[in-house]
């Protein structure tokens, strides 16, 4: 077969593998293992064959720059102010990342102290990257470690309480993710997640190219979940232990919605939950994926 069109093929076959084969995503990058949502957290989940996803969260800096963090605050459980100063836990609300500008989020360092949760992460000084350079990284590690492309699982970190104090409105925060991931990636290797309903229908009609899947935290039923949203999303991703048994997994299936919980991180419950067929698992920690098997 002549090369230029042994190529394109090869990068095609490379892609549906990744997108059939089941999803495990690295949740928060890995967390477990490294600091989480961390650029060096994202590259060690890429040098896990079976990481088919990476999940990430996202807030907006002052300058609005769509910054990876899983709150809209440096947390005093993991961060360490410039200049490697403690932040008191009943302080942290005031490092509000919405309020200060990029340059100024980079002088923090949410790696070095640890977190007492994940004992065995490594420690090293991180800053919150960008989700442009994020995206930017493990594109080019995919090219040029021949890895199947990677699938993103970005979350929109909102609530109608923060409007204007913690992030910018559903609208502006939702055009800001949306101009980013484009810039990077194609929209068919990313899905759009949140708790809030709002970014959801917002999604849902203004870029309906893009994959939804509904966050589920309270214990109402998937098909309450669903009629509160107004349409069916692509993915239901619930905590985990709402799962309790092969009917529930066949439910959601049964409503046109493929299942993958959170965040899963002892290798019984993950056994149990692929035998039971959901679509996907959550977990921080990658490095325990082979152990299923
Ligand atoms: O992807 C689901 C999971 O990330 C939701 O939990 O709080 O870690 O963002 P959280
Ligand atoms: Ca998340």
């Amino acid at each position: 077969m002549p090369r230029f069109f042994a190529i394109p093929l090869l990068f095609a076959a490379m892609n549906l593998s990744a997108q059939t084969r089941f999803n495990w995503q690295a949740h928060r990058g890995g967390r477990g293992i490294m600091p989480e949502n961390s650029l060096p957290a994202f590259r060690k989940s890429l040098e896990i064959k079976e990481v088919a996803t990476l999940e990430l969260d996202v807030v907006v800096s002052k300058d609005r720059q769509v910054v990876v963090s899983h709150e809209p605050f440096f947390s005093a459980d993991f961060c360490l102010a410039p200049g490697g100063k403690e932040i008191a836990k009943g302080d942290q609300k005031k490092h509000n990342l919405y309020q200060l500008t990029y340059a100024e989020i980079k002088q923090y360092d949410c790696g070095s102290k640890g977190n007492k949760a994940y004992p065995e992460q490594q420690k090293m000084p991180v800053a919150k990257p960008l989700l442009g350079e994020v995206l930017q990284m493990a594109e080019q590690y995919c090219r040029d470690n021949n890895r199947p492309p990677v699938h993103y699982n970005i979350e929109i970190k909102s609530s109608p309480d923060g409007d204007g104090t913690y992030h910018p409105n559903v609208t502006e925060f939702s055009t800001l993710v949306y101009e980013v991931i484009k810039q990077h990636v194609p929209l068919s290797r990313v899905v759009l997640q949140s708790f809030d309903f709002r970014v959801l229908k917002h999604w849902h009609t203004q870029y309906p190219d893009v994959a939804l899947s509904a966050l589920v935290a309270n214990l109402k039923s998937a098909e309450k979940n669903v009629e509160e949203l107004g349409f069916t999303p692509a993915i239901y991703s619930p905590y985990f232990k709402m799962i309790l048994d092969k009917n529930a997994v066949d439910k959601i299936h049964g409503m046109g919605m493929k299942l993958v919980p959170w965040t899963i991180n002892d290798v019984a419950d993950m056994r149990r939950l692929k035998d039971w067929g959901v679509d996907g698992i959550i977990t921080d920690y990658p490095n325990r994926i082979a152990e299923v098997r």
